[in-house]
This record gives structure tokens, C-alpha cells and sequence, in this order.
């Protein structure tokens, strides 16, 4: 089961938005932009929001593949990508619609990526995948740029945690806090021990060493009292990682929690953003 809910997010897709690095989008979008269709794949799609935030920068006929282990995930994706097209039909794999005079074909497939690491149909231009690698492991990263490489296919790779944690105003508590959030976050999420906060330099160097052209950049959540709910699920979420490292003792997380909810002015959590292509396209 994946402990990423629908109503989480929905709850990030705006500040997910927001916060792509655009230098990092804009290098992805020149790749494509003599292309008349594009095919995608995107890994870990949850509820497709890549495609509401992606599909307006890329070329008018678009082919998307949401590949998400996570069925209610993927059903989700098919109704709120129908209200948010202009005009929607079903297929039999899935939805064609159209959106601001682009026209997109919507597959959906149920898959489990530990295991499947080459899931994307035969005619791929591009794999996406936002908020995935920072649960991989490196071992899974090092196989799935293997398969990108075979295929001389590109990666766009949005919002991956890279360890940087700052709220204000700062409470005692809080090194020790992040430090054991990030312990959690190198724990087995389904891949073997997870990149975690090194995912994008695991990339990086990977992706490099088969002769790609790397691109990226910070892609920071920034919240303040406009992103409150955000920010306290994500406070939320901190604290009950952090509980179950068993790093601090309850009374002392349940403190922090308590003064963070009610007195953050602001909280950065850091991203980082890569796009990778093979060198001679
Ligand atoms: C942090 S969410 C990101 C969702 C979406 N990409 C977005 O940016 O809104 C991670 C997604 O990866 C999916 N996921 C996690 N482990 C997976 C696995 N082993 N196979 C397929 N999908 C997986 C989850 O179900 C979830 O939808």
C-alpha cells in the first residue's frame, strides 16, 4: 500500500508547481521542440499531476503513459485529468483529451517499478518522473539508467528531497529533528535502502558516466502562512517519521510538533531538479 494518498497530493500539487526549477524545464522543453508528437512516460505518476503541470510546455500531440503501483492512485488520475480537460473521451487504455488546443492520449498502467524498471511503451521520447528517485535506491537508479540508456531516452526528474530542512523561527529541537527525517528518508521504501537526500548526485553521476548531458538546479519547497495546510501536514509528516526512528523520545517529538504547528512562520524543504539527455540528441 502507498502511504501517498490522493488528498496529499492534491494537497502539494500547487507549491510542486511553483517550485520546478525552470532553467531544468526550459533545457527539457528545447530537447522536444521541434517535435510534432511526443511520447512520455511517467514513473510514479500518482494522481498525473506531471501532466497538468508538463503537458502545456511540450509539443501539441502528446502520447502520456502514468505507470503507478498504486491503483486508487492511477483511478484518481483518470477523473481529475477528465475535469481538468477541456474535452475528454474514453479509450480503450485509458482517456484522450484535449486541454488549450494540445491534444493528449492518457495511458494508465498498473505496475510495480521495483521490479518493472523498464515500463514505457516501445515508441518513448521522454521518462518523468516527480518525486520518485528520492525513494529508489542506488542500485535501482543504476539499472533504470541502464534501460534509459539502451533506449538513448531522456529523464526529466522534478523534486527529488535533497536533505535541506530550514523552519523559522528555529526551535531546539529542530537539528536533531531533521537529522533523524533524514535517517528515515534512506530507509527501504520499496527499492532496497533509499537514495534519499543523495538521489540527485546518485543520478548525476550515474547519468554522466553513460555520456549524458546533465542539467539541473534547486527546486525548494518555500512555505509560509499562504501554505499553511501544507506545511502543517509536511510538519506532520516529519513528526511521525522522526517517531518511528525511535531517535527522540516521544514527549520531546510531540513538543516540537505542538510549537511548530502553531508558531512556523516559514519552512524550506529542499529539492533538486535533473534533466538528462543522451549527448548526440
Ligand atoms: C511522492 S508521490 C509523487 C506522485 C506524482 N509523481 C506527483 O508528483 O504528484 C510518489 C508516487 O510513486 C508511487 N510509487 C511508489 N513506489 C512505487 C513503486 N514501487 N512502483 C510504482 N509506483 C510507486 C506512489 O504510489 C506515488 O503515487
Amino acid at each position: 500500500m502507498s502511504q501517498f494518498t490522493t488528498e496529499w497530493l492534491s494537497l502539494r500539487e500547487p507549491l510542486d508547481i511553483k517550485s520546478h526549477n525552470q532553467n531544468v524545464l526550459r533545457n527539457c522543453v528545447d530537447t522536444f521542440k521541434n517535435h510534432e508528437t511526443i511520447s512520455i512516460c511517467d514513473l510514479g505518476s500518482g494522481t498525473g499531476a506531471s501532466v497538468r503541470a508538463i503537458s502545456p510546455l511540450l509539443p501539441k500531440q502528446q502520447c502520456w503513459t502514468l505507470v503507478d503501483h498504486d491503483a486508487k492512485n492511477l483511478s484518481a488520475a483518470k477523473y481529475i485529468l477528465a475535469d481538468w480537460a477541456d474535452s475528454t473521451q474514453m479509450t480503450s487504455n485509458g482517456i484522450s483529451i484535449r486541454r488549450s488546443e494540445i491534444d493528449i492520449e492518457v495511458k494508465f498502467l498498473l505496475s510495480d517499478l521495483a521490479t518493472e524498471t523498464s515500463p514505457w511503451p516501445p515508441k518513448t521520447d521522454l521518462v518523468i518522473a516527480s518525486a520518485l528517485f528520492d525513494l529508489t535506491s542506488n542500485s535501482w537508479i543504476s539499472k533504470i539508467i541502464n534501460k534509459l540508456s539502451e533506449r538513448k531516452l531522456s529523464l526529466l526528474a522534478v523534486l527529488n528531497f535533497d536533505g535541506r530542512m530550514k523552519a523559522n523561527p528555529s526551535h531546539v529541537l529542530d537539528e536533531r529533528m531533521f537529522e533523524s527525517f533524514r535517517v528515515h528518508q534512506k530507509r527501504d521504501k520499496g527499492f532496497g535502502a533509499a537514495a534519499g537526500p543523495n538521489a540527485v548526485s546518485v543520478l548525476e553521476d550515474t547519468l554522466q558516466g553513460y555520456g549524458y548531458k546533465v542539467t539541473s538546479g534547486n527546486s525548494p519547497w518555500r512555505m509560509n502562512s499562504e501554505s499553511r495546510p501544507l506545511m502543517n501536514e509536511t510538519l506532520r509528516g516529519i513528526a511521525a517519521a522522526v517517531t518511528d526512528t525511535e531517535m527522540l523520545k516521544k514527549s520531546e517529538v510531540k513538543n516540537w510538533l505542538d510549537k511548530r504547528i502553531a508558531q512556523t512562520e516559514s519552512l524550506i524543504i529542499g529539492h533538486r531538479d535533473i534533466f538528462a539527455r543522451p549527448k548526440e540528441q
